[in-house]
Formats: C-alpha cells, sequence, structure tokens
C-alpha cells in the first residue's frame, strides 16, 4: 500500500558538505534515501546567500531529518494532534522497508507519544503497539488510531457541535482547571470559550465520533493559548488575549472529516490492528499482549535535557480532565524515564541499574566535579544516572517483546551539562551489547547547536538487533 501523505522531496546541494541553519532549521547533506535532486547554491556563498537561495526554492527545501514532527504536518491522521518531540512518520516507514516488513508483522513503540509509529504501521497495513506513560498521550494517540470512524456520523456530530456553540463570545461562567498559573498559558477569555465547547462536545452521546471531538479541541488549545513548544523546550510567547476558538474548532474537523474521507476511500482492508497502551514502559519485560512479539521496535525516548516532559501537555492534562492537580502531574512523572534534576524521586532505584556501568559512572563523576561548590546542578549527577538505570530497564524489558532478529532503533540525542557531554547514543550502544543486543550501527541524522553548549550535540539512531 502507497503511503497516505505526500512525498516530500529533499533538497540537496552537491557542493555543500557541511551543514549550515538558517533561523529554525538545519540542513544536513542527505544520508538516506534523496528524491529530487535540485541545484543549490555554490559552496562558496555565504550562510545567508545560502538561506536566501533556499527561501527562493522553496518548493524543494525540507529539512532532511525525518527526526522532527514537522513531516506529519501533511499528513492524513497524524496531525490530528501533534507535539514538537514526535518524529516524522516516514522515519518509520524507512525503516518498514530497510527491514522488509509487510502485513501481519508488529511494530513496538515503548515511548509511543503522539502515536506516530503505531498510526504508520496501521495505515501501511502492519500492526502497531505503543506504550506511553502520559494518560493525555495515550488517549489521543488511541484516538488517532480511529481511522475508521465513518465521515457521515463524525462530520453529524461536527456540525451539531458546531450549531451549538455559536458565537462563544457569551460563554459561561463555568470553573477553569485547576491548573496552576493558567492564566499565564491562556487568558480566561479563551479558556472559557475552551470550556463552553467541551460543553457543548460532552452533549453528544459517548462513542469514537465524540472522542475525536474531544482530541480536535486538545489540538486547538495550545494555538488558542500562550504556551508555546519548540522541541524539548517550552516557554510562553507574546501574548494573545483572545482567539477564535470556534473557526480553529472547525478547521480542525474539518480536517479530520477530509483524511476520515481519504483513507476510507483507499479501502479499510488494508488497514493493520494497532493499539496504544498506557503504560511504564520500564516494566515492558512483564507485558503480554496479543501483538506480540514485534518484529521491529522504533522509538524515541525522552533526551536527558533536564525539562518536564508532562509540561508539553499540560494544557491538554488540565483541561481534557487527565489531572486535577499537581498531585496526578506528580503520579505522571513518577512513571516516567527520569530526565528532570527537578523531579528526582529517590524511591525510584533505576540508578542501581547501572552501578557497575563504567561509562555512566565516569560521565557522572565528571559532571559532579563540574558543580563542586556550585549552589545548582547537584542532582544533575544522579538524574544522569537515574535516567541511564531506566532506560536499561526498557532495553531489557523489550527482549521480551522482541522476536528473534528483530531489530530495535532508539532515536536519541546527546546532551552536554555543565560542559560535560554525555554520548547518550554510544551509551545505549553499549548497554544494548551488554544486554545481548548485537550493536549494528549508529547513523547519525543531524547535529543540533545550542548557544548554551560547547559542544556540537548529534542526534542518531541506535541500531540494536536481536
Ligand atoms: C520523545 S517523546 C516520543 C514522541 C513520539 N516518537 C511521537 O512521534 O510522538 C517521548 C515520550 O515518552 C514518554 N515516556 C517517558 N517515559 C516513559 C515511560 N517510562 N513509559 C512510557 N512512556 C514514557 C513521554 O511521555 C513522551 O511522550
Amino acid at each position: 500500500m502507497q503511503p497516505l501523505y505526500p512525498r516530500v522531496r529533499f533538497y540537496f546541494s552537491c557542493s555543500c558538505s557541511r551543514p549550515f541553519s538558517t533561523r529554525s532549521l538545519t540542513f544536513w547533506p542527505p544520508r538516506g534515501p534523496i528524491f529530487a535532486l535540485t541545484p543549490g547554491p555554490s559552496a562558496s556563498a555565504s550562510r545567508s546567500q545560502r538561506a536566501r537561495s533556499l527561501a527562493a526554492s522553496a518548493c524543494y527545501v525540507v529539512p532532511v531529518t525525518l527526526t522532527t514532527a514537522l513531516h506529519n504536518s501533511f499528513a492524513p491522521a497524524l496531525d490530528w494532534y501533534l507535539m514538537p518531540e514526535a518524529f516524522s512518520a516516514g522515519l518509520v516507514e524507512q525503516a518498514m522497508a530497510r527491514y522488509g516488513l509487510g502485513p501481519g508483522d508488529t511494530i513496538l513503540d515503548p515511548f509511543s507519544g503522539t502515536g506516530t509509529t503505531v498510526l504508520a504501521a496501521k495505515l501501511a497495513g502492519l500492526n502497531g503497539l505503543g506504550l506511553e506513560a502520559n494518560p493525555f498521550l495515550a488517549w489521543a494517540a488511541g484516538v488517532k488510531l480511529g481511522v475508521e470512524v465513518s465521515p457521515l456520523a463524525f462530520g453529524a456530530a461536527a456540525q451539531r457541535v458546531a450549531a451549538r456553540i455559536g458565537e462563544l463570545a457569551d460563554a459561561p461562567a463555568v470553573p477553569l482547571p485547576d491548573m496552576p498559573r493558567i492564566a499565564k498559558w491562556m487568558t480566561p477569555v479563551v479558556a472559557y470559550k475552551i470550556m463552553a465547547l467541551k460543553a457543548a462536545i460532552l452533549e453528544e452521546e459517548a462513542g469514537p465520533e465524540r472522542e475525536l471531538l474531544l482530541l480536535a479541541l486538545a489540538a486547538i488549545l495550545r494555538p488558542a493559548g500562550n504556551l508555546k513548544l519548540t522541541a524539548h523546550a517550552f516557554g510562553s510567547v507574546e501574548r494573545k488575549d483572545d482567539a477564535p476558538v470556534g473557526p480553529m474548532f472547525t478547521r480542525k474537523t474539518a480536517k479530520i472529516l477530509a483524511d476520515l474521507q481519504a483513507i476510507q476511500a483507499s479501502g479499510l482492508g488494508c488497514l493493520g490492528r494497532a493499539e496504544v497502551v498506557h503504560a511504564d514502559s520500564r516494566d515492558l519485560g512483564g507485558l503480554s499482549h496479543s501483538l506480540l512479539p514485534a518484529q521491529l521496535a522504533i522509538t524515541s525516548p525522552p533526551y536527558l535535557n533536564n525539562l518536564d516532559y508532562t509540561m508539553q501537555t499540560r494544557l491538554e492534562l488540565f483541561f481534557l480532565d487527565h489531572v486535577r492537580g499537581l498531585a496526578d502531574v506528580k503520579a505522571i512523572r513518577k512513571g516516567m524515564v527520569i530526565c528532570d534534576a527537578k523531579a528526582m524521586y529517590r524511591d525510584i532505584a533505576d540508578h542501581q541499574r547501572v552501578e557497575g556501568f563504567q561509562s555512566i559512572q565516569a560521565i557522572a563523576e565528571a559532571i559532579a566535579v563540574r558543580h563542586a561548590g556550585k549552589n545548582w546542578g547537584w542532582d544533575y549527577p544522579f538524574m544522569t544516572r537515574q535516567y541511564f538505570g531506566g532506560l536499561h530497564r526498557v532495553l531489557e524489558g523489550a527482549r521480551n517483546a522482541l522476536a528473534p532478529g528483530a531489530r530495535f532503533i532508539l532515536v536519541v540525542g546527546e546532551s552536554s551539562h555543565s560542559g560535560v557531554k554525555v554520548p547518550v547514543p554510544e551509551i545505549l550502544g553499549e548497554m544494548g551489547e551488554q544486554l545481548g543486543y548485537h550493536l549494528e550501527a549508529i547513523e547519525i541524522h543531524r547535529l543540533r547547536r545550542s548557544s548554551s553548549h560547547r559542544h556540537e550535540l548529534a542526534e542518531s539512531s541506535v541500531i540494536l538487533r536481536v
């Protein structure tokens, strides 16, 4: 079956052998398949000349990496709900083709996020199984898998809600979610419109159409609010006092309807089976599921970047009632691989897993030395040990979930803390070998630069074979 999203063309300049960046994109000579070759700016051109030249040939300008969510935003169903940490379905498709997978095979994603892997598998006629610790994301990915929902029934439900919401200007003063600092992320006028829209959706009978309407609401929360996300960072943007919630919702439901029609026009018979389980992938070893064992696992775990990953979905968690307060958020964070020094949870003993692991201990010590005598960063060494200990549990457990000969691809980035580079891909490769996998390759997708790091940080696929 052909992929349902448009093939994009990579831009490639034969004379450009070094990566270079515009404000938001990094261009890197591709290592994977090239779909179109176009003449590019000469190697002697300045960076800004090259960027201008790229902008002029905009129809060919696509960042080479598939490790961001960018390509999903052109794709049916994949863009119903997105977050910047997602990778693109093309990455999963490349892996399916490379390892010769077909209908009947299962692809596993232990850090499923927005469900890119499982949805890509299902659309390609394979089976997909995802694990996700964040209850909102597990729900959202599950709803995205509902591409069999009747377009007729969904379109009718969307129209009824649109008729009910009217202008939303006279939204009733219903209580807002008990989210700390809610006004920082969304002005009250917008928040009340959202609550009125939610009430209008909840008047619909419970069922898959209503779930899709709630997903459309979830997808407009961030655009309507002031919480701006970039991959692996968050912050507030210039404050918007109001937002056209009704039209935003209508546009989203129209996209969902068009996608349902397009997907179903290709025939439902060629879709695979897929599911996302709300679970902690560190317990993967004990999981039994009818879709296992998998012939491929592909995943992107949280990066060791000292960020609270629940922040990315904080509005969604509160507005869609997956949490009622910070205690619930803390419980979610405890079910996640530790990557944030503000959430160490000393009762979690993942660090003990890597006590005998020399390269991890050496890095943790080096970070500790950099922080000696400082009043910040003292927990970074422990965070590093907890992070790798958590991933050790996932790698060990995945062995039970994978068929003999299966590949386990981990898309991960290097990190840097206080000038100490943490070569996450190499360490995971070493850990995989220690756990009995064969390390086939570490393939670099791109180098990331940050003003706060002295290093260029590689983002790579670590490829392990069972
Ligand atoms: C980088 S994101 C994955 C994004 C995904 N590839 C996509 O395309 O949407 C990492 C995800 O891992 C989840 N996560 C972190 N620790 C977890 C754990 N122990 N078990 C399951 N999921 C976890 C986070 O909630 C987050 O959604």
